[in-house]
């Protein structure tokens, strides 16, 4: 909480933010781009600040494709990291903020008080969490933020315990919370647990591709469950929840009980979507923990993280706290999850697969399961 908040925040209060404009910052993030879509569905005003360059032709279609959809471009104006700016300008489509404005750090405040922010959502990426502690600056002296949601759209990071380099993400998403607490603006920790698609071990957007069908890797005995949540989906109840009374200083947790597999289970699902058995190989606890140890990132975090998942159970090994912790299906008992089930059908459609015609494939329907030699580095 926010025993030395000052000012507009000095109560501490769980203000109704109800349908006031949002400002997302990093919104041509994997995470970032369900979040601004949810927001857009959901008809708010939805302000996006991105940073200069578009060098990535990716980067620069999600861009535009947010603009297409009605999203505010507050772009900065500089190659300097964006909370450290000192030019700025909103979109051109904004009454008179055409021009350029010299107003050092005070940008984001600009930005927050032009467009009257009442929602403010980070998705920064992994490498860049600590730059939102001068977001959380720049709102705490605006005064008018009524919810700040930090990035986090993972695991409660000050439950979980990962090993190696997902230890030291964590202790920089922890040092956000506290900053955010001491702000005293009202905020949400979104714990949405793992994006829905395979778990690879060696991927931060392990969605993005397709559920292998050459062999699957098996973390440990494949009996530990996590909860696979679908990008739109942590999108759409993160929107939810950012304006939501009842998840104002809560952590949110996203356990849709349909969605609690372990890879045991996703493999065969997905066996079953693509008319084939796959091997299996085990990546042991080991395994992984060689590869958190090093210092490579992201890979080291992504496979300390899956250690912590796969292994450590870290997704279901707690009890929820009555008084911090909401389950999101507790607010929203009507709104369905999409299932793994689902995605799965939805990766399949997408492969257009041929019918299986090998006959070997049907000699064995038990699954092989062999060791999976690792090498040192997973760069
Ligand atoms: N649950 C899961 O399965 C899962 C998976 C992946 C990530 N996550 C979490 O989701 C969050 C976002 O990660 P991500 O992988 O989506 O990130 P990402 O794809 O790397 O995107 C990061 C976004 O943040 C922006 N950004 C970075 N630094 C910035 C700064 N200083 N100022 C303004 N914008 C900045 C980037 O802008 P540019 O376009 O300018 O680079 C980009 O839009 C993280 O907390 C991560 O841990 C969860």
């Amino acid at each position: 909480m926010a025993p030395y908040a000052q000012g507009p925040y000095a109560n501490n209060g769980a203000v109704d933010s109800g349908g006031g404009p949002a400002l997302i910052v990093g919104a041509t993030g994997y995470i970032g781009r369900f979040v601004a879509e949810a927001c857009l569905d959901s008809g708010r005003k939805t302000c996006i600040l991105v940073r200069p360059g578009n060098a990535c032709p990716a980067r620069a279609a999600a861009v535009d494709a947010l603009r297409q959809k009605g999203a505010v471009v507050i772009e900065v104006k500089t190659h300097t990291q964006l909370l450290d700016i000192s030019y700025c300008c909103l979109s051109p489509d904004e009454p008179a903020c055409d021009r350029a404005i010299s107003i050092g750090q005070g940008c984001v405040e600009t930005a927050l008080r032009v467009h009257g922010v009442e929602v403010v959502i980070s998705v920064m990426g992994g490498a860049n969490i600590l730059d939102q502690l001068r977001l959380i600056d720049a709102i705490r002296t605006v005064g008018t933020v009524k919810r700040f949601l930090p990035s986090e759209f993972g695991h409660d990071v000050d439950r979980a315990r990962p090993v190696g380099a997902g230890l030291g993400f964590y202790e920089e998403k922890r040092r956000v919370r506290r900053a955010a607490e001491a702000s005293g603006v009202p905020y949400t920790y979104i714990c949405c647990n793992s994006i829905a698609g395979w778990p690879y071990f060696d991927n931060t957007h392990p969605s993005e591709v397709p559920p292998p069908l050459d062999r699957f890797q098996i973390y440990g005995d494949g009996t530990v469950r996590a909860f696979f949540v679908a990008g739109s989906d942590i999108g759409k109840f993160t929107i939810k929840a950012a304006y939501d009374p009842r998840s104002a200083n809560k952590i949110v947790h996203f356990r849709p009980a349909s969605n609690l597999l372990s890879t045991n289970e996703m493999a065969s699902l997905w066996e079953s979507k693509i008319g084939r058995t796959l091997p299996r190989v085990t990546l042991s606890e080991d395994d992984l923990l060689a590869m958190a140890a090093e210092d490579i990132v992201p890979a080291s975090i992504v496979a300390s993280l899956t250690h912590d998942i796969f292994i450590n159970g870290c997704q279901t090994k707690f009890h929820m706290d009555g008084c911090r912790d909401i389950e999101i299906s507790s607010l929203y008992p009507d709104v369905p999850f999409i299932t793994v089930d689902e995605c799965f059908d939805d990766y399949a459609k997408s492969l257009r697969l041929e019918p299986e015609e090998t006959e070997d494939n049907n000699k064995s329907n038990a699954p092989v399961v062999e060791r999976l030699e690792v090498s040192p580095t997973c760069a």
